[in-house]
């Protein structure tokens, strides 16, 4: 079984193919990527009107890489999977759109997936992870903890109240100006600077419910960044790894309050799972490796290359779906806003016994 993934939701285009063996095992016969971070970086953060133009003159390209790496034709393959939102809806039009109209010429089903689901099921495509799992799904626009309980099935335990943890570190690099994306950047720093030089809030911290604040703590770290600036490239250092160093905290800790809120509902996770673009930095790995070994867990984080946006674990997630029989249709929607526990129920009837009206993506 292959199905193609196409993933435009926000400044990366990309398009992968990924088989599931008859044995079972999950493979990436491509995994074709075009950042766009060359086209923002001059603005310090994505600007939508040139993300969904680049995705319109990039989305064939990649797309027949993604065929031709993966030494496949469009009827090789038994789905076409597309982004549906949420994310910046010029761009996710541009995927959708194409996706769709793959698989009408192939006359292949058509799947529209929630981009947060396939972070989320990701660890299931490296890892084989059985359900349930608490997943801290942590990126530029969201910050959650969630029980995974099945494909469409999330329990939604905490999130942020203001900024998500990605925004944050972006906001940070922009102040001191750091290239964007502004977490490789801070991490970057980091490992050059002292993390106890200022003492940053770790805000919600010992809170039993499970949710994140962190613009108090970006605030704390402008107004240091204020009081001493002129900013030596020690100072730009040290706020990095000062900043970072309360980040880990606070994930740990708040991962740790969504453990017990995870298991007061009754859920035994089988691991802790950390997914999206800030699941790539090397200290909030550690430092939830430590809790996961702390609760008794296996940790699993994807490898750097699926923490950030990509087309196979859209792929991915249109192959979970596919077996379930969960197809969309042509009236699938792009969603700007698409929360991850709102996954409508109906979208767990496969298609050919749901009611007419049942359909997803309105
Ligand atoms: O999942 P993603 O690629 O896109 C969204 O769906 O938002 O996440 C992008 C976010 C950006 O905010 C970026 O700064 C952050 O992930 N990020 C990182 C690191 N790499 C990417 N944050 C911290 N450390 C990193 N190494
Ligand atoms: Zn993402």
């Amino acid at each position: 079984m292959r199905v193609l993934g196409i993933e435009t939701t926000c400044d990366e285009t990309a398009a992968a193919i990924v088989e599931v063996t008859r044995s079972g095992e999950a493979k990436i016969l491509s995994n074709e990527v075009l950042s766009q971070i060359a086209a923002h970086a001059a603005f310090g953060g994505v600007v939508p009107e040139i993300a969904a133009r680049a995705h319109v003159e990039a989305i064939d390209r990649i797309v027949g890489s993604a065929f031709e790496r993966a030494g496949l034709k469009p009827a090789d393959i038994d789905a076409v999977a597309a982004a549906a939102g949420p994310g910046l809806v010029g761009g996710v039009m541009v995927g959708l759109t194409t996706g769709k109209a793959i698989a009408l010429v192939t006359g292949k089903p058509f799947i529209a997936i929630n981009h947060l689901e396939a972070h989320a099921l990701t660890a299931r495509l490296t890892d084989d992870l059985a359900f349930p799992y608490l997943l801290l799904l942590v990126s530029g626009g969201h910050t959650q903890l969630l029980a995974v309980r099945g494909v469409g099935d999330y329990l939604k335990l905490g999130g942020t109240i203001d900024d998500a943890v990605g925004e944050a570190f972006d906001k940070i690099a922009k102040m001191l100006g750091l290239a964007y994306p502004g977490g490789p950047s801070v991490e970057r720093e980091a490992e050059k600077g002292d993390p106890e030089r200022f003492d940053f809030p770790r805000p919600m911290s010992g809170r039993p419910n499970p949710d994140f604040s962190l613009s108090g703590l970006k605030t704390a770290v402008r107004l240091v960044a204020e009081r001493i600036a002129p900013l030596s490239d020690r100072d730009v250092a040290d706020l990095c790894a000062s900043f970072q160093a309360a980040v880990v905290d606070v994930m740990v800790d708040r991962t740790r309050a969504g453990l017990r809120a995870c298991r007061a509902a009754g859920i035994t996770p089988s691991a802790l799972v950390v997914a999206g673009g800030v699941a790539a930095n090397q200290p909030i790995r550690r430092g939830l490796t430590r809790l996961a070994t702390e609760a008794g867990l296996p940790m699993v984080a994807p490898p750097v290359a699926l923490c950030g946006d990509n087309g196979a674990m859209i792929a991915w997630a249109g192959l979970e779906r596919l077996r379930l029989g969960l197809i969309d249709d042509m009236s699938a929607v792009a969603r700007p806003r698409w929360p991850l526990d709102e996954l409508r129920p109906q979208d767990l009837v496969p298609q050919d016994l749901a009611p007419r009206d049942a359909k997803a993506g309105e």
